[in-house]
């Protein structure tokens, strides 16, 4: 019997892992780091979403630890070096939340766009502005998508029938390999000079650690707008904040954070920042996605040894 801990406590689509006779799933939903320490020795499988993060430390007390299923797309959360060391097998689910995320952005650019957010809060407490929320159309505009993978090609596909001029930047992408026509490829800094709107689509790594900041600010548009359903930490919120306040970005709409819950609120206290908290890929849709691929590729790797979608893989 195969023992897995699971640390979150949305189950829904699990049924043939709690129901399958060669597992035992146990649920702590979100451990704290000494917790998740103590449990993780007497599992042969963890399963995460992003709240938790298996550090190397928690790595290297897992005597048991065969596999870890990353319920998601982003795997900054788990210290995969580690876990190929150990000869842990990291398999994520990078498809299952693609069409969620990317309805999730244009909810935010629209929301953005039109004061949403703000004036449903002056209409809620009873006040009738319709000056105040003037608004701007997107029509026209110029998105620049940085990353082009799956949601950035979603979200791609459906800004052209909103009629935005759609730029795209990702390193690993040439145009042989663009899944979508009507879509042109540039440079970083291309997508920094023209874009009205950007929208980052790209996992946390070093290179995207902090790329948004005071000098890739400098180089973009007057009056951009940044939209961010990817990793908090891939923009520097502070700089971006002294930017909206100065008035050389127009807003940003944000659904993730340098650190969630945050510890420092600036960026979501700053004016013309709408914000969500980490919810794109939270529907009833891609959530069952993604619990049922999870579980096929659980059941797949313990019980016939087959590896899908791994991110770490050593001996
Ligand atoms: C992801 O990486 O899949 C999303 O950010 C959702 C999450 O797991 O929290």
């Amino acid at each position: 019997m195969y023992k897995i801990l699971m640390t979150y406590n949305n189950v829904e689509g699990m049924d043939a892992l709690f129901s399958n006779k060669d597992f035992k799933v146990e649920v702590h939903n979100k451990p704290n780091p000494e917790e998740f320490k103590k449990l993780i020795k007497y599992y042969d499988g963890l399963l995460v979403r992003s709240e938790v993060k298996v550090t190397a430390d928690v790595i290297s007390v897992a005597e048991r630890l065969k596999f870890i299923g990353r319920a998601g797309t982003g795997i900054d959360n788990v210290d995969i070096f580690a876990a190929g060391q150990k000869g842990v097998v990291v398999s994520n689910v990078p498809d299952g939340n693609t069409i969620s995320v990317a309805e999730h952005v244009i909810g935010l650019m629209l929301s953005l766009s039109r004061n949403i957010p703000e004036a449903y809060e002056s209409l809620k407490s009873k006040k009738w502005e319709r000056k105040t929320f003037l608004g701007t159309e997107i029509s026209g505009k110029i998105l620049g998508l940085i990353g082009l993978g799956r949601i950035g090609t979603e979200v791609a596909k459906r800004m052209l029938a909103f009629d935005m001029k759609i730029i795209a930047y990702d390193p690993f992408i040439n145009k042989k390999s663009v899944k979508i026509s009507g879509v042109e490829l540039k440079t970083i800094n291309e997508i920094y000079s023209q874009s009205d709107y950007i929208s980052i689509h790209s996992p946390l790594n070093n290179d995207t650690l902090g790329m948004i900041n005071a000098n890739s600010i400098k180089k973009m548009k007057d009056g951009v707008r940044i939209i961010n359903c990817a990793r908090g930490a891939i923009i520097n919120e502070k700089d971006l904040s002294n930017a909206i306040n100065s008035g050389k970005v127009k807003g940003a709409a944000l659904d993730v954070f340098l650190k969630e819950p945050p510890e420092d609120w600036t960026i979501i206290e700053t004016n013309n920042v709408v914000v969500t908290p980490h919810l794109a890929a939270s529907t009833k849709e891609a959530q069952i996605k993604i619990a049922h691929e999870m579980v096929e590729i659980i059941v797949n790797f313990f019980t016939k040894g087959l590896i899908k979608n791994a991110v770490s893989v050593t001996n």
